[in-house]
């Protein structure tokens, strides 16, 4: 995968749908206003004219540029849906349908008529993502979007999803056609090509991106795909449900995907379809904190799903746990750079750090950061307890400091406000200040919060922007930590590579030893914590 823009790491507010540009407005003010902090807002079908793809609905979005470029001074990006029926609709001048129509680029049946299926536009009809020239095509579509500030783009339907007949009227199940031709010049059937049809749209969406928004990083989100997609895309898990066991299998369902080689993932917070108690809420925030993709989102018709919508109690939770996300966005941005370039999970279950520990082989209910810092969330109505395995080692917990031997189960206690979270001796956690949002202002201020132990740990870096990274504009600090005797020492080597951050402090905190600072002047710092040196 290539490195995504950091603001993508931040938090996602997603509902179908944030109908007119006054409910996004009041929407952003919200976040702003309660300090939770956001990063993206996305806008799901209704923003376009009759659902028609590549257009703006004239009265509910009057003028999107001017809202775009609003939530973009307030420190939001916006991304849209794009879906990839095209309704049908000969003579009415629109420029999508038309362009695919004199070139040909729909998919037409094994017997050479055009196929058409139903989707949110009613009768539409479906570009061959598997031509380089519909890819082309429909990459160049997104300039409409890019020109006006669009910083990413979700696809969605893209299995290829059809309907039973229009909305509403039910009727037999279209399929899509298994023996259409796809291709172009020697054409495969569907039925080959059937998992690219979501792939080639993602690589058509990321590359329309990257030609039409070229000196900034995108972010592309799709709901289907194939093996390979993290090149393009991140993805979701779909259309789940506000119910406590989509909660509990969002877990392994994204450690698998994790080990596919897909590591910028998540699921729907709060629960797609069903209204989520405040109880859901609350624990789903916890790991939603956890995905790599930390997006909300909730159906039609179904209750408001914002963090602030459960009452005081439950809005306190989300927003401590969305700060911790920010909080910890140096670490998180850590884990992606290693995913970009070994293509490790970033989520990952407890069998990929210790695979000669059978009690790891079925436990998913607890979840690993990268290797240092695993969680054990509470994912039942009612539960304040539950066991945790802390594999052999020694283990801390992160919100008391205590000191946890492992090889062995605990008994964590975990009220509404507490997600069970431990750190491996010797774990090095770059933390940085709460922001409201990714960019607010550069990082003045680098936390490191080490669990004592032995360990050495890269910190990665760059502007989190641009794709200077990709011609060697980034840096990397390597952290090392190790006991002697009552002492923990840490050493903070040189800063290596052609980045060079702003003017900051870096903060040292040993967990139960204290805390020390320094100016970054990217040269070495040894420090030494002995026991009680604050
Ligand atoms: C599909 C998507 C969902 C979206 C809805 C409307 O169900 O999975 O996320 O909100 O379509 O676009």
């Amino acid at each position: 995968m290539p490195l995504p823009p950091k603001w993508s790491i931040g938090y996602h507010q997603c509902r179908w749908s944030y109908e007119s540009e006054e409910v996004v407005r009041t929407l952003a003010q919200e976040f702003r206003t309660r300090r939770i902090p956001c990063d993206v807002i996305h806008l799901d079908i209704d923003y376009m004219r009759g659902f028609r793809v590549f257009t703006w609905s004239p009265t509910r979005f009057s003028n999107p540029k001017k809202l775009i470029s609003d939530l973009k001074e307030n420190g939001f990006k916006t991304v849209t849906i794009i879906d990839p029926g095209v309704k049908y609709e000969p003579e009415a001048n629109y420029h999508v349908f038309d362009e695919g129509m004199k070139n040909d680029y729909f998919v037409r049946q094994a017997d050479g008529r055009l196929f058409h299926g139903y989707v949110w536009p009613d009768k539409s009809v479906f570009p061959d993502f598997l031509r380089a020239d519909v890819q082309k095509w429909w990459s160049d579509l997104h300039k409409s979007l890019t020109d006006i500030g669009i910083a990413g783009i979700w696809n969605d339907m893209n299995e290829p999803a059809i309907n039973d007949r229009p909305f509403g009227d039910g009727g037999v199940h279209i399929w899509f056609p298994l023996d259409a031709p796809q291709g172009g010049e020697n054409p495969a059937t569907h039925a080959e090509v059937h998992n690219l049809y979501g792939l080639n749209m993602a690589k058509a969406s990321a590359e329309g991106l990257i030609k039409h928004r070229a000196n900034e990083r995108s972010f592309v989100l799709t709901r289907s795909g194939f093996a390979g997609v993290q090149r393009y895309s991140s993805v979701w898990m779909g259309d789940n449900q506000s119910q406590w066991e989509h909660l509990e299998i969002s877990l392994p369902m994204l450690c698998n995907m994790g080990l596919s080689g897909v590591a910028f993932v998540g699921c729907d917070i709060g629960g797609f379809a069903g209204n989520a108690t405040a109880e859901l809420f609350a624990r789903w925030m916890q790991i939603g904190m956890l995905y790599p993709l930390m997006r909300a989102h909730s159906a039609m018709s179904t209750a408001r799903h914002e963090p602030w919508v459960f009452g005081q109690r439950v809005e306190d939770i989300c927003r401590e746990y969305i700060n911790l996300r920010y909080q910890l966005l140096p670490f998180f941005y850590t884990l992606f750079w290693e995913a970009a370039t070994t293509g490790a999970a970033i989520l990952r279950p407890l069998v990929y750090e210790y695979p000669d520990d059978p009690k790891t082989y079925t436990l998913y209910d607890q979840v690993l950061l990268g290797s240092n810092l695993m969680a054990a969330p509470i994912y039942r109505p009612g539960v304040e307890y539950r066991a945790v395995y802390l594999p052999d080692g020694t283990w801390y917990d992160w919100w008391t400091g205590e000191k946890l031997e492992g090889a062995t189960h605990i008994l964590a206690h975990a009220p509404l406000e507490r997600m069970p979270l431990y750190a491996r001796a010797g774990a090095v956690i770059p933390m940085q200040p709460v922001t409201q949002y990714v960019d607010e202002h550069p990082l003045n201020e680098l936390q490191l919060r080490i669990f004592p132990g032995s360990s050495e740990y890269i910190l990665y870096e760059d502007d989190g922007n641009s794709f200077e990274y990709q011609k060697d504009i980034y840096s990397t600090t390597k952290i090392s930590v190790c006991t002697e005797g009552e002492r923990v020492i840490v050493n903070v080597a040189q800063r290596q590579g052609e980045w060079t951050p702003e003017k900051r402090q870096t903060i040292v905190e040993v967990v139960g030893f204290g805390k020390q600072s320094f100016e970054d002047d990217g040269n070495s710092h040894r420090l030494e914590f002995s026991d009680g040196s604050l």
